[in-house]
Formats: structure tokens, sequence, C-alpha cells
């Protein structure tokens, strides 16, 4: 996870330097006519206003981003001709100033609202961009500058404009640029402090200026889709809205517009949209990067026309089908390629590409491409690549040399493949610029590092390094000398101790080292680590209590997984206000007493499992407090009494609960199910959405964390991104439930999982349960249900599992629909129910289904009596029943042993 954080943040930055270069130095105005000798002078009241503008602020170096940054109002001297003036040019005719450019001017002070600046209203151009306005707003007045063509507001160094763009922005109907651009670090992100441009203001922006050829808004929070008055912009050249909320439908007219240069949507994950073939005719195109949104359909063949394309992003989308790699050898102007994580099938075979003529491809991010056979040679000649992402993809072979002798990677990821071999730690020594490494994941790679480590210098820049599944039994000791490393993946090795320099390595941010043998208690010097971001110590064996400093001892810690240990003991209360916790999972160990109610410090956090422990507690309904928890996981332990949710306590973003093998008792009520109700939608469309969470400075998908819901009879494996992305899902099963299943749970529409079985419902299938229209699993079964089956449910058309075996329902089973395509196992133990997957025909008059054709009673009593032993040992209602009573042979008959008991 981290490391695609770590991946991610890399590429944002390299992405803003490019942003930040073009802006500066392409931004060419042809306002002056530089060959009249003759000269007006300045007009004193402008010369006035441009001086009180002048002192308005003060000069700080810190004030500006670009280190060529100099304060040029200090030529700005009241008795010389303010037209001489740096970054000031005035009309040669009529002596007005009609340009100011004081970019990268070191200004540092608030815009005033009524500043002098606004009676300039000559001025066509005004660059003010990257200086510090200290968090003020942009004047309203800037409207009165109607006669204004370029407008550079943008900042580059942090948000140093906030609040609302005026709408009067919207009046300066001569613009051909604007950019409100900032560029906001990862580190602050969610930020406050953005500016927001609303709707409105945009509509009217579109409406008035027509002839706009620049529109860049990258970070401002727009927080709605994009009009469709936007392709009436036809003069567009570039079209910049990174970050800015999006999401609906982007216009696709846009691709249609003859000049378009450069087109930056990236990372406003919910806007979609497909490539229109058309794309092929925008042959001035040279920046595409549509990175992290909802884009889908296929990539046309037509974009393989466009010769000037330099820069193609179009990582973590939804773009499918087959796709020849070699095709983008012949984009000739390519330098960055990014494809990772869509639904793409990418295959390597070059023919009909003149190889001998390469683009200069120095980025290629080919990570989840399904990319097969081995590493294409052509690669080996991309001498000039500094950053090559070959990761989770089907790559065979060992891996080619010539990989470790293009020298100036800055990294180099070919972790999640199938390579083997063995790699040994000297073949890492030309890699001298290498920053992050991964060679980990599914490759089966022995990697051997030497007898001498302590002369190690060629991996002095290392800060990220993924060495899982490389076969290690003892902790690799050149890892004590990477003093830049910030991020350490060596997990499913067979490690059995952690050296104790490690918890010297203060650098770190994250550590995992899940699937190994580690023994013995957790060190308490681990909360040395205080840099930590991710700490993953899954999968191993570890004994002992949890340390009491592992709460608090990180203010930056998000992810924390000790799962799957043999820990002991409480969970400590030490969660300190403000920390930075997204995902605690605690799950499979032998932990007990309460959930600490500390926990509700936790005001990030999104994803808590606890399931497989003793914990002994009521219902945590203050959970539902914490504004952004997801995923609830308290399956398999000793919770018990009512479920509840009292107003200020609703859960506002919950999607998965799962309460069960506990001991919850008491009737389900409307009122419970208000705690779901963030799993209602009204428009469906938002179910195709993206839902990545982001974190301060890494890119947590939760979703690509491994997890397995295991439903009785079927062991459902909702492992990996594909899926869990849409998953929602409410498991109450194996609780002591009772009552009758309210009917407003039919409009969870949300819900794809619903797993109520083996407890105590009464009543009958609710008919609402057709409005469920994503629900993929529904188990009603070991219930007391009577009725008919609902014919509602017919039209549950993705319903893959379906059980009300085992209640008292009656009636035919409806024939048509997804029902007919499930067998008598999900609907036996109902001895009024009839249907052709029964032994029971509608026809037949009723007997009893359940009875073995050949059954002696004698006999039967027999087993009854050992099943009756069995139920008494393992305890009905601690859900082990339901898991036999499905999952095998014996099902009929602990039933009916059960039904005979109770
Ligand atoms: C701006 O100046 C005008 C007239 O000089 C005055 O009426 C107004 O209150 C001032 N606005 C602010 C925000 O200072
Ligand atoms: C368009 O600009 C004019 C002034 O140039 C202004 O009066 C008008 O309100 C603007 N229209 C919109 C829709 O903003
Ligand atoms: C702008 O586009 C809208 C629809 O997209 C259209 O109805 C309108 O006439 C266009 N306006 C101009 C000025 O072209
Ligand atoms: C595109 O650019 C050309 C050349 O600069 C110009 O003549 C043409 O008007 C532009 N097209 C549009 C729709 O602005
Ligand atoms: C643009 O491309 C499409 C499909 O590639 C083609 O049918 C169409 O004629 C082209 N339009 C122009 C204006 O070139
Ligand atoms: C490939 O390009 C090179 C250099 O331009 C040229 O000499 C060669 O003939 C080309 N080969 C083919 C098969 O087109
Ligand atoms: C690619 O690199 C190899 C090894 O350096 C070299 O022999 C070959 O000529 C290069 N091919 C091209 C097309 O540059
Ligand atoms: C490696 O990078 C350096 C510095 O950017 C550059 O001068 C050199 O040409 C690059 N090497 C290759 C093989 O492209």
């Amino acid at each position: 996870m981290t490391m695609m954080g770590l991946l991610h943040s890399v590429a944002l930055s390299t992405q803003f330097l490019l942003l930040f270069s073009s802006s500066l130095f392409t931004n060419c105005l042809s306002l002056n006519d530089s060959t009249s000798t003759h000269h007006h002078g300045c007009h004193q009241h402008e010369n006035n206003a441009l001086l009180s503008f002048k002192q308005s602020f003060i000069i700080s170096k810190s004030a500006s981003y670009n280190t060529s940054s100099y304060p040029k109002t200090v030529s700005w001297i009241p008795t010389t001709d303010c037209c001489s003036w740096d970054g000031i040019e005035c009309n040669e005719l009529t002596g007005h100033v009609i340009s100011i450019d004081l970019s990268s001017s070191q200004l540092y002070g608030s815009m005033d609202a009524n500043s002098t600046l606004f009676s300039l209203v000559h001025l066509q151009s005004l660059d003010l961009s990257d200086n510090h306005f200290n968090h003020s707003q942009i004047p309203a007045r800037i409207g009165d500058l109607s006669q204004l063509r370029h407008l550079n507001l943008s900042q580059f160094h942090e948000t140093t404009l906030s609040g609302e763009v005026p709408t009067q922005i919207s009046h300066l109907s001569n613009l051909l640029s604007l950019d409100l651009r900032s560029y906001i670090d990862q580190l602050d992100y969610p930020l406050i402090n953005r500016l927001q441009l609303k709707e409105s203001t945009l509509r009217s922006l579109i409406q008035n200026s027509t002839r706009l050829e620049q529109l860049r808004l990258n970070f401002v929070t727009i927080s709605s889709s994009l009009p469709h008055t936007l392709v009436n912009l036809t003069s567009l050249q570039k079209l910049s809205f990174r970050q800015c909320e999006l999401h609906g439908e982007f216009p696709v007219g846009i691709f249609y517009f003859p000049n378009l240069t450069s087109l930056n949507l990236v990372q406003n994950q919910n806007l979609q949209g497909t490539l229109p073939a058309s794309i092929g005719n925008l042959t001035n195109l040279a920046y595409l990067a549509l990175e992290d949104n909802s884009f889908h359909g296929e990539i046309p063949q037509s974009l393989f026309r466009l010769e000037n394309l330099e820069h193609l992003s179009l990582s973590y989308n939804f773009f499918e089908g087959r796709l020849a790699l070699d095709m983008f050898l012949k984009l000739k102007m390519l330098n960055f390629l990014d494809l990772s994580g869509n639904k793409l099938s990418l295959f390597s075979q070059v023919r009909d590409v003149n190889v001998t003529i390469l683009p200069p491809i120095q980025w290629l991010g080919l990570s989840s491409c399904n990319l097969i056979g081995e590493v294409p040679t052509w690669m080996m000649n991309q001498t000039s690549s500094y950053y090559l992402d070959l990761s989770q993809n089907n790559l065979q072979g060992e891996i080619p040399y010539f990989l470790f002798k293009l020298e100036n990677l800055t990294l180099l990821d070919l972790a999640g493949n199938m390579f083997e071999g063995q790699i040994e730690l000297d073949m890492l020594s030309k890699l001298q610029k290498l920053t992050i490494l991964g060679l980990g994941g599914g490759n089966k790679l022995s990697f051997l590092e030497g007898k001498n480590t302590s002369n190690v210098t060629f991996l002095s820049q290392i800060h990220a390094l993924d060495l899982s599944s490389c076969n290690f039994v003892h902790f690799p000791n050149f890892i004590q000398h990477l003093q830049e490393l910030t991020s350490l993946s060596i997990s499913n090795n067979n490690i059995k101790t952690i050296p104790s320099w490690l918890w010297n390595k203060t650098t770190l941010e994250s550590l995992e080292i899940s699937n190994n043998l580690l023994m013995g208690e957790i060190s308490p010097s681990i909360c040395n680590l205080q840099s930590l971001v991710e700490l993953d110590l899954s999968s191993n064996n570890l004994v002992g209590m949890i340390p009491s400093c592992l709460g608090s001892f990180s203010r930056s810690l998000q992810i924390l997984s000790l799962a799957g240990n043999k820990l002991t003991g409480d969970i400590p209360e030490t969660y300190v206000k403000g920390n930075a916790l997204h995902f605690i999972d605690f799950s499979s160990n032998k932990l007990h007493g309460k959930l600490p109610r500390a926990l509700v410090n936790c005001r990030r956090l999104e994803f808590l499992d606890v399931r497989h422990n003793h914990f002994n507690d009521s219902f945590p309904f203050w959970l539902g407090y914490l504004p952004k928890i997801k995923v609830v996981i308290l399956r398999d332990n000793e919770f018990h009494g009512a479920i509840m949710c009292p107003l200020k306590y609703a859960f506002p973003q919950l999607r998965n609960m799962d309460l069960s093998q506990n001991g919850f008792s008491m009737k389900l009520t409307s009122e419970i199910i208000m705690c779901f109700k963030s799993m209602i939608i009204s428009n469906k469309r938002q179910l195709d959405f993206k839902d990545v969470i982001y974190s301060d400075n890494a890119e947590i998908d939760i979703d690509s964390h491994p997890f397995s819901m295991s439903n009785k009879g079927v062991v459902m494996d909702y492992l990996g991104s594909q899926y869990l992305h849409h998953m929602v899902a409410i498991d109450l099963s194996c609780n002591k439930i009772s009552g009758e299943i309210p009917d407003i749970m039919g409009s969870l529409n949300r819900l794809v999982m619903l797993n109520l079985s083996n407890n105590m419902f009464t009543g009958s299938i609710p008919s609402s349960f057709g409005e469920l229209s994503n629900l993929e699993v529904l188990d009603l079964s070991l219930n007391d249900l009577s009725g008919n089956i609902p014919q509602q449910l017919t039209g549950l058309t993705f319903l893959d599992f379906f059980n009300v075996s085992f209640n008292n329902l009656s009636g035919p089973i409806p024939e048509n629909g997804q029902l007919s395509t499930f067998d008598d196992n999900s609907f036996k133990g109902n001895k009024d129910l009839c249907g052709i997957r029964l032994l029971k025909k509608c026809e037949d008059h009723p007997k009893l289904p359940l009875q073995k054709p050949d059954g002696d009673q004698d006999s039967e009593s027999g087993s009854f009596f050992e099943l009756y032993w069995m139920v008494i040992l393992i305890g009905y209602g601690g859900g082990l029943v339901a898991g036999l009573a499905l999952g095998n042979a014996f099902a009929e008959d602990v039933y009916r042993l059960l039904k005979k008991i109770f």
C-alpha cells in the first residue's frame, strides 16, 4: 500500500515540476511593441496606484517558491517613469499601464479588497503568480479590469489565496488565459484553505469569456460536474482541472477542440468519460493526463496518430481492452507513459514498429496492466529512463540483467510478477540513483546479500525497498546501512527475529514484516519509530500484550495491523486526540476485554477489524460518531446486548458492518436499520465510482487490503480491489436477533451482501428486498421465517448466492428470474415449500420433504443422540452449528435435532 503511496507522491511532485516550469516559461505575451522608440511616459495616477500597491506588501524571500525569484518592485522608484519599472509595460501611444508581471517577486501580504490596482482599468495582463497573499481572498473588484486578457494568480508554494473566487471574475469577457492553479503538497491533502469556485461562477465565466485559450484551475475546489457549455470554448488550448473534486460526465465535446494541446484532469476520482476515436484529430495534443478518474472504455487506436504527444497518463481509471504495448513506440515524442491500474491487457510483440527509432520514454508506468511474457527487449535501449514500474503483472523468467544497467533509474519496481532466479546484492551496484526498488510480491526470487555488507555504498539513496517473498531466513544486514530508508517491506519471508538496530531507523515511515515467523513479544522499542505511517506485523507468531505505547507513539501512524498473531490482553487505551489512524486490524489474536473507548479519538478511522478474538462488550455504537468509519468487523467475539444507534452516532459513511458470531440479542427494529442509512444511494451511477481513501502522505486504498468473508458453505473470497470497491455488506448472522425483518431494510439499495442467517427472525421475507438491486449475496437461512418467497426477489439480477433453507417458508418457489439458478440446497428444510428444485413438487400434497426416503426412526435416534452432544459441546448460538449445517452432509440431521431440542 505504502509503496504505491510513495510512488504516487513521486509522481505528483514530478508532474508538478513539469507544470511549474512550463507555466513560467511558456506564458509568452506579445503586447509590447519593442521596435517603437517613442515614449509617452507614465500617467501620474497610475504611477501612484502602482506605488501604493507596492506599499501594501513586504518583500520576503520565502514568499516565492521559484529559486530564481527576485523582488521586482525594488526598481519601482517614485521619481522614475513607471513604464520603465521592472515588470511594467505601457501602451506606447497612450502611456497607460497595460501589463503587470510581478510573478515570483517575493511579495508577502494580503490582497486589499480596495487595492489601487483596480484603478488600472487599461490592464490587459496581470501576473501575480508565485507570491504569498497570506490566505486572503481574490477581491471582487478584479471584475473592474475588463480589458484583461491574461490573469495569472497561480500559487506554487502553497495555497496562499483562499475563499471563494468572486463571481465578478466572469465579467472579464476578454480573457484569453486564466490561471488560478495552486500546488497542494500531498501532506496537506485535504486542505480546507483552498480556493473555491462555485459552479454558477464557472458557468458565467464560460458564458462571457468565450475566447478563452487557457483555463487552469488545478486544486481549486469546484465540487460539481463540469458545465456542458464548456464545449462552447472551442479555442481552448490548455485546460487543467487537477483535483477539483469534479464528478459526473466529462463533456466529450472537448476532445473535438482543434487546438487543444494540453488536458489535465488528474485526481477527480469520480469524473467519468470515454476517449472518442476523434481524439486522433487533435494533432497538437502534447499533454494528456487523466490519471485517477473514472474514465472507461477502450483506448482508441487513433490515439497512436498523435505524433506530438509527449505526456500520456491514463493510470488508475477503468480503461479496458487488449492493447499492443508496442503501439506506443509509434508516438515519437512520448517521454511519459503511465497506464497503470486499469483493466487493460497489454502485450508486447514488436511488429510494424521500427525499434531503431524509439521515443524518448523517461517515465514508464505499467503496473497492473496484465502484461505477460518476458520483459520486452526494447526496454534495454531506454537508457534515459528514470522511472520504470512493471509491478503487478505476469512477467516471467529471470529478471533481465539489462534492467540493472539502466543507470539513470530512480525507480525500478518489478514486484508482484512471476520472476524467478537469484538476485545478488552486487547486481544493483550500477543503480546509483535508485531511490525506490521493488522486487517482492509474487516473485519467486532468492536474494543473496553476500558476506561483507558493511561497505555497501551503492544503494545509499534508497528510500523505499520491497523485498517481500525473497526467501530471506534472516533479516538482511545491508539494510542497516541504508540511511535514507523510509519504507521497508520484507513480508512473506521466513524471518524469526528482528535485529535491534531496526528500532534505530527512525526515518522509517512504513514497515511491513507480515507473514514471517517472528516470535516473542513486540519490543516496546518499536515506539522509537516515531515517523511511522504504516506498521504491519500481521501473520507472525508474536505473543504477549500489545505495547501500551502503540496507539500513541506516532502522530503520523495511519495503518496498524497486528492481525493473525497470538497477542493477549486488552487493547491499550492510548489513542490520543488528533491521531492519524485510518486503519486498525487486530483480528485473529487472543485479545479480550472491552474495545477501548479512546478509539473515539481516532477521528480519521475508516477501517476497524477485531474479528476472531475474545472481546466481551456491548455494541460499540460510539464508533458511529467517527465521521469516516466505513468498515466495522466484530465477527466471532463475545459482543452482546442490543445493537443501537443513537442519533448523533449515525455511521455517516458505513459500508460494511460484520457483527456475526456474537451474542447480540434484541428485536431488529426500523430504528436500528437507520444505523445503515449510508447504504442508501439515490444515483445508481455512484456505484461505479471510486472510493479511494486519501491520507496525509500516502494514498491508501483500503480496497487492496486482502480480506475474505467466509459465508457458511461457500467461502467467498472478496479479495482484491476489483471487487471490494463496491462491497457494501451487512452480516448479522449467528446471533440471537429476533422479530420481523423490517420492510425498510429493502431501502438499503447499495447492499451487495446481506446475511441474517442463524438468528431468530420471524414473519415473512419482506417483498421490499426486491429493491436491493445490487445484491449479490442473500442468506436468510436458519431462522423462523414463514410465508411465501416473494415474487419480487426474481428481479435481483446480480444475485449469486441465495439461501433460505431451514425456515418455515411455504408455497411455490418462484420459477422465473434469478431464483431459478439456485439448487435445492438454497431451499431445503422448509417443509411447506415446493417447486421443481425440491423433492416436493407443487402439485404434490404436502409430505415431509426432509424425510429420507428410507428413513428409519430407531437408527436415526442413535445419531440424534450423538449429534445432541456435539451440539451441546459446540454450543448453539456460537455460530459453528450453522457452519456445519450448511457446509456438510449432516445439515439436515443437525437441523432436525435442533428442532427437537428447542
Ligand atoms: C472600498 O472603498 C469604497 C469607496 O472608497 C468604500 O465605500 C468601501 O467600503 C471600501 N470597501 C472596503 C472593503 O474597504
Ligand atoms: C458578463 O460580463 C458583463 C460585463 O462585462 C457583466 O455585466 C455580466 O453580468 C456578465 N455575465 C455573466 C453571466 O456573468
Ligand atoms: C453553448 O452551448 C450550449 C449547449 O451546449 C448551446 O445551447 C448554446 O447555444 C451555446 N452558446 C453559444 C454562445 O454558442
Ligand atoms: C486554432 O488555431 C489556428 C491557428 O492559430 C487559428 O487560426 C484557429 O482559429 C484556431 N481555432 C479555433 C477554434 O480557435
Ligand atoms: C475526426 O476523427 C474521426 C474519427 O477518427 C473522423 O471520422 C472525423 O472525420 C475527423 N474529423 C475531422 C474534423 O477531422
Ligand atoms: C527504421 O528507422 C531507421 C532510422 O530512421 C531507418 O534507417 C530504417 O530503414 C528503418 N527501418 C525500417 C524497417 O523502416
Ligand atoms: C540497443 O542496445 C543494445 C545494447 O546496448 C545495442 O546493441 C543495440 O544496438 C541497441 N539498439 C538500438 C536500436 O539502439
Ligand atoms: C542520465 O542522466 C544524466 C543527467 O540527467 C544525463 O546527462 C545522461 O545523458 C543520462 N544518461 C542517459 C544514458 O541517458
